[in-house]
This record gives structure tokens, sequence and C-alpha cells, in this order.
């Protein structure tokens, strides 16, 4: 059994330092990337408060196919450079998107979402995964969110 008790009201530098510590508790020793990212999709799901839906997308022969997640059912497959998930893919680059109501071609898998946080996993300036992060709260999420996931998805490349 695992035991985590992150306390939510602690600074979210703090809050996301303890959670990549968890992470790396949680993988050590397990080789299977699929086993280490639905932990780590429980994990995020225990430890970022406002959260309707979090998991990962893999980019497999040129298309993100849904991963491990914690949420609702969603969409399976995601074309590079479609809704927010995709153009995080297509550009390597981490998307704050805080109406995902504004975001041109937003994928609406959960009609509840209002904020989106997607980051790429990246090894060697390849993309291999996006971690999503979607919130019923509008602008749920900022540069500190970024930052803290951006550092689970370093050691998420390791994984994969
Ligand atoms: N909203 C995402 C699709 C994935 S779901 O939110 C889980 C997007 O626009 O890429």
């Amino acid at each position: 059994m695992y035991h985590f008790a992150p306390d939510p009201d602690q600074p979210k530098a703090a809050l996301y330092a303890e959670l990549v510590e968890a992470a790396q508790a949680l993988v050590s020793g397990e080789r299977d990337p699929i086993a280490n990212l639905a932990n780590l999709s429980a994990l995020i799901w225990q430890f970022v408060p406002q959260l309707n839906w979090a998991g990962f997308y893999r980019l497999q022969d040129g298309e993100l196919v849904l991963g491990p997640f914690q949420g609702k059912p969603a969409c399976i497959r995601i074309p590079l450079g479609q809704g927010v998930c995709g153009a995080a893919a297509a550009s390597g680059e981490t998307q704050l998107v805080a109406d995902v109501h504004a975001f041109p071609g937003h994928i609406a898998c959960d009609a509840a979402s209002r904020s989106e946080l997607v980051v790429p996993v990246l090894r060697d300036g390849v993309v291999l995964a996006v971690i999503d992060l979607d919130s019923p709260e509008p602008a749920r999420f900022d540069s500190d969110d970024a930052a803290g996931i951006e550092s689970l998805a370093a050691l998420v490349a390791r994984l994969l």
C-alpha cells in the first residue's frame, strides 16, 4: 500500500516538488510503462486539486493515443495539431489554456472542462507523449502548475 498525504494548501512549488518525489518513489523498480503511467495519473489526481481529468496521451504512429488517466472516458485518438493536446504535441510546447471555449479546435471530452494544461513529454527534443490536466474552474492553471507538470514530464520521459 502506498500512502501519500499532500497538503493542498501548501505553495504550488512545494506541492509539485512533493508530487515529483512521490512519483520517483512510485516508479522506482518498475519498468512497465502502462503500470507506471497508471499510478502517475492517480498520483496527479490525488495531489492536484480542482481537476476533472488527468492523464496521458502517447504519440504512436503520428497520432496521440489515449493512455492511463483519471476522469471520464475520453477521446481515444487525437491527430497532431488538433485540440490542445495536438497543439502541444505538434509544437513541443506547453499549452496553458485559461478558457477552453476560446481555444480554436478545442476537443471537448468532458463538457465540464473550462481550463486546461497540456505539457509535452520530450526526450532529446522528440515528443513521446503529453500530460493533460483539465479543470472545471476557469483559469485554474498558471505558470507554477506548468513548471510543476514540466518537472513531472522530465521524469515520465525516462519511463517511455
Ligand atoms: N481537450 C483535449 C482533449 C483531451 S480531453 O480533454 C481528455 C484537447 O483539446 O486536446
